[in-house]
């Protein structure tokens, strides 16, 4: 039975998911695939859990549990993310299997001393793929690098893509709802809620990131663009990609409160705009969209009923699936499935690599 040492960057809402899955799953994984994942540490932004030999169930559970009480994993001081690298390798694990579910900037150089030493990563945190090509590129198909929770939570975009590339199949368009908050707020606006309503219910609902114009801003949405358009073979940067921010300049720099407010000044505009695809029997959607090297962002009608009208699906049109694209569909956001979504890459990592 291979041992295999995990380190866990981020302890929120998709690694606090992980966590426990590792634990309910720890016996079936071991079963099927012959592997066994020793957490060795969890690290949230201000503290580091570390056992050399692998925290137990009980640890790792209290983890949790301090965790959705609003404490740090562990008390003390804590390493540096690369520090805490080089102590597992010192306690004698060649090899092992970084996991970054933090939603920073920056972990560029913490990725690369990892593959450096030869363990594996494993992302649901877009940002280092999303980043300049020339920094970013050198993670697309890296043999050691996992990241199907990316786009898509847990349904298998990531894996379908890279099939898709691996038999030749040319891609000419991929396009979804890639933003399960963003579809919510639409979904209301078909029901004539206005914009600034469904902006407060998807924050009460805690469906937004604390500042609602995280999400608005399109620009997670865009980073999965980025990701889905990079694999494909378009080494798209920021500016390449057209983004409809769905808040004004000059709501920018005010409190989230004060946002809160003055956002209803977009009711107006917003109920037109969804007035107006409805007598075309479509509705408002924001919609990603990735075709002949064009990234696309944005709101857009579409006809009502069809695929890209329910949050499902992410839909790729291809040389083989042309007249009737391929569609990957059913429940895909939300921290159970992609914390579901890292774990199976690390099982995958952990059988072909490691
Ligand atoms: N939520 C979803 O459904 C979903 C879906 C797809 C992808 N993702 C991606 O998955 C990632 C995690 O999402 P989430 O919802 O779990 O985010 P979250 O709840 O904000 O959790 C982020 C965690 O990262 C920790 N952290 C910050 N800096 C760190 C550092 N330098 N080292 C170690 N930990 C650090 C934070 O620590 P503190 O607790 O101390 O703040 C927190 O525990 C994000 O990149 C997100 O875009 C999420």
């Amino acid at each position: 039975m291979k041992q295999i040492p995990v380190i866990i960057f981020g302890a929120g809402g998709v690694g606090a998911a992980l966590l426990r899955q590792i634990v309910d799953g720890r016996n079936g994984v071991a079963t099927r695939n012959q592997c066994r994942f020793e957490v060795v540490a969890v690290t949230d932004s201000q503290s580091c859990l570390f056992a050399a030999e692998g925290l137990d169930d009980a640890a790792l559970l209290a983890a949790v549990e301090r965790k959705r009480q609003g404490m740090t994993v562990a008390e003390g001081v804590r390493p540096s993310e690369i520090e805490i690298i080089d102590q597992a390798r010192q306690a004698g694990w060649e090899k092992g299997i970084v996991v970054d579910v933090t939603a920073v900037d920056g972990m560029e150089p913490v990725l690369d001393h990892a593959l450096a030493v030869g363990y594996g990563v494993v992302l649901a945190n877009k940002k280092a793929l999303a980043g300049p090509w020339q920094t970013a590129q050198k993670y697309f198909n890296h043999s050691h690098i996992r990241h199907e929770s990316t786009v898509g939570g847990g349904q298998p975009v990531i894996a379908t893509l890279r099939y898709l590339l691996d038999v030749n199949d040319p891609i000419y368009q991929i396009e979804g709802q890639m933003s399960g908050t963003l579809g919510f707020i639409c979904g209301q606006m078909d029901g004539g809620v206005p914009f600034s309503r469904a902006v407060r219910e998807a924050k009460a609902l805690g469906y937004t990131e604390p500042d609602p114009r995280e999400d608005l801003s399109g620009k997670d949405v865009m980073r999965k663009v980025m990701i889905l358009a990079r694999m494909a073979g378009w080494p798209l940067e920021e500016a390449n990609i057209e983004v409809e921010s769905l808040y004004t300049p000059e709501l920018a720099d005010l409190s989230v409160p004060d946002f809160l407010d003055a956002v209803a000044a977009l009711d107006e505009t917003m109920r037109l705009r969804v007035a107006t695809a409805q007598m075309e029997g479509m509705v408002l959607r924001y919609v990603a969209e990735v075709e002949n090297g064009r990234g696309v962002v944005g709101l857009k009608p579409v006809p009502a009923g069809s695929a890209l009208s329910s949050l499902k699906y992410i839909s790729f049109r291809t040389g083989r699936y042309d007249d009737e694209p391929l569609l990957i569909g059913g429940k895909g956001a939300g921290v159970e499935m992609t914390a579901a979504g890292v774990l199976g890459d690390m099982i995958d990592l952990a059988r072909e690599e490691l």
